[in-house]
């Protein structure tokens, strides 16, 4: 693969006109995609920048739901900046940040600030997740409404992290959302089955002797939650779902519910849940510890079916940062999570692509278009046609490479795929018409 440019004027980027050159839109025949002013255009003679894209699959730019940028109050982790790069490095072009920072992203100030330097990095648009419960501790419900009206203009909450546990706090959520145009977000985990957990409860864990995190701690929240949903006329979301029963629950309830009156269920699954099994757990290497735990290979091989028949809606990254001193120690003392930003597509790949359970137009459909349409958002996820945001990551199907954390844009380097070889790279990704990575590394301004 080679990449040519050729800048003919030097204009500013809104005004300059790009033509992609051979590229191929989810995967499909090679065409000619064309930019100008940060817009899809029909061709275009005489372009300012042309890119030879030969052999690259063009999809709309990715879009995570579930991102800790660690920022304020866990920067020696992450930053915005530092998770905004790692994300545009990845092909995504939006991320969704989880608010249980320090101080927690449960008031106007908070979420305001998180999306300020969001348009400050500029590499991602950067969407604050407000906390659903005031300093994320289940008791009284944050204010959402202030957090919906900021300048950031909050559409999605959550606890993540921590479960909404009780069902009464989680119904006024619910009603409050419904009411806001927005959805809750759920980490479903009821904390009085998982006390002290460590590992998905099984006979790997038993053997480690480390205490299990009973699945249906999370299967119960789920069925709960469907039902208040239901009551409420609201839209759930469900955060990381890890086991094949949560699955056939999501069904249950889709099928038996009323979705008339404005009720609504999604889910997202990670890439390690996709990928990797509890048995990574024998090496006692606190890289492998997550909430929600990994989980045996049976609920693996169903988390993919039910991705690519569309129980599940989409993936989300769950992209948890964590500072050496968080991961650097024994089993139970460690902060469970795992970096996925940068990771994220070669594993879907992986685990989706190669094993013929989805194409690139489904690859489009789980990483980007249904996180846009489950977070509101109107100018991500969209199609590759002419007058639509030149919004767009290109991916060269062939380029393998191999994992090292410290090489990662993330300011920590807790990878569970430390010297895995990845199928595929990211070699451009392009937000409304401007470059934030051209050749796989971050253009320009501020980390
Ligand atoms: O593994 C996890 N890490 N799961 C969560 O729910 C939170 C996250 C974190 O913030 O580190
Ligand atoms: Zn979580």
């Amino acid at each position: 693969m080679t990449t040519t440019r050729e800048t003919k004027r030097s204009e500013s980027w809104t005004m300059k006109t790009i033509r992609i050159r051979h590229v191929r839109p989810y995967g499909e025949d090679p065409t000619d995609l064309h930019v100008r002013d940060g817009v899809l255009v029909d061709p275009v003679s005489d372009p300012d920048e042309t890119i030879d894209a030969d052999g690259l699959i063009a999809l709309p730019g990715l879009v995570d739901l579930h991102t800790h940028l660690r920022e304020p109050g866990g920067e020696e982790a992450e930053t915005v900046g530092t998770g905004s790069a790692a994300a545009a490095l990845g092909g995504y072009t939006a991320v969704f940040a989880m608010p249980n920072t320090d101080p927690v992203a449960d008031s106007p100030v908070v979420v305001e600030h998180v999306w300020r330097r969001g348009r400050e990095v500029g590499l991602v648009d950067v969407h604050p997740v407000g906390a659903v419960t005031v300093g994320l501790e289940g008791a009284k419900l944050a204010e959402m409404g202030m957090m919906a009206a900021s300048p950031a203009g909050v559409r999605m909450f959550s606890d993540d992290g921590r479960c909404v546990n009780d069902p009464l706090i989680m119904r006024r959520a619910l009603e409050y959302a419904r009411a806001l145009g927005a959805v809750v977000a759920q980490h479903a985990e009821d904390h009085r089955l998982t006390v002290g957990a460590q590992a998905h409860e099984g006979p790997v864990a038993a053997r480690l002797g480390l205490a299990g995190w009973d699945p249906t701690a999370e299967e119960s929240i789920i069925a709960r939650d469907v039902m208040l949903a239901a009551a409420a006329g609201a839209r759930l979301h469900v955060c990381h779902l890890s086991t094949a029963r949560s699955t056939e629950i999501l069904r249950w309830g889709r099928e038996t519910l009323d979705a008339a009156n404005g009720f609504s269920v999604s889910a997202e699954v990670t890439p390690h849940h996709l990928l990797l099994t509890d048995t990574a757990a024998e090496d006692y290497d606190p890289v492998h510890k997550v909430n929600p735990p990994l989980r045996p290979a049976a609920d693996t091989e169903a988390l993919r079916r039910a991705l690519a028949d569309g129980t599940l809606d989409c993936v989300a990254t769950d992209h948890a940062p964590h500072a050496v001193e968080a991961k650097d120690c024994e089993w139970s003392a460690a902060r469970p999570g795992m970096l996925g930003l940068q990771t994220a597509l070669p594993v879907v790949v992986t685990t989706m692509v190669a094993t013929g359970l989805l194409d690139w137009r489904g690859v489009a459909r789980v990483c980007s278009e249904a996180p846009a349409r489950i977070a509101g958002l109107t100018d991500q996820g969209r199609p590759l046609v002419a007058g639509e945001p030149a919004t767009l990551t290109l991916v060269d199907p062939d380029a393998e490479w191999t994992v090292r954390g410290a090489a990662l844009a993330s300011r920590a380097d807790n990878t569970p795929y430390e010297g895995m070889e990845m199928p595929v790279s990211v070699v451009h990704t392009m937000l409304r018409g401007r470059w934030t990575v051209r050749d796989g590394k971050v253009v320009g301004n501020e980390r």
